[in-house]
């Protein structure tokens, strides 16, 4: 059975920790994993780190809402990048507030996951950001320590479309 999960949000000391890796994929971990899917779909999110429901371990989860359906990353590092691009963010920890960043044009970032096997993905354009982002989040970064000055924006919530 699957459960949303509380989030953590802006001023929460929590989002300034860094992760520890996975030593297990158990019962627990699955479970958090499904948590995660269910918060991130819940919010609307791209994406989702361990951290963001207060839970100090290397797992991201990511959706771009397309065919591939959600990614499980345990334990990613970002071994390659590669351009730069610059695009909007936003983050569920900081509800309705959205900036212009850098990232990596490609990144490639090999991670576990949740059947245990290491893999490597190279990704771009929005998976790229999707994966900079939550990987930030694991060494306790914040998008908004990278916003491009002037272009952090509150965004009224029922300008938003939900789902
Ligand atoms: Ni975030």
């Amino acid at each position: 059975m699957m459960a949303i999960r509380e989030l953590r949000y802006q001023g929460d000391e929590i989002l300034r920790k860094k992760s520890k890796d996975v030593e297990e994929i158990n019962e627990k971990i699955q479970i958090l994993i499904d948590d995660m899917i269910e918060t991130m779909h819940k919010y609307n999110g791209v994406g989702l780190a361990a951290v963001q429901v207060g839970i100090l371990k290397k797992i991201i989860v990511i959706d771009l809402y397309d065919d591939n359906g959600p990614i499980v990353l345990i334990n990613p590092v970002i071994v390659k990048t590669k351009g730069e691009q610059e695009v909007e963010e936003g983050c569920l920890s900081f509800p309705n507030e959205f900036g212009k960043v850098k990232r990596p044009a490609e990144v490639v970032a090999e991670y576990t996951d949740r059947d245990g096997k290491r893999m490597r993905v190279k990704a771009k354009e929005l998976l790229a950001q999707a994966i900079c982002h939550e990987v930030d989040h694991l060494n306790g970064e914040l998008f908004v320590d990278k916003v491009i000055p002037g272009t952090l924006e509150y965004v009224e919530p029922d300008q938003k479309v939900e789902k």
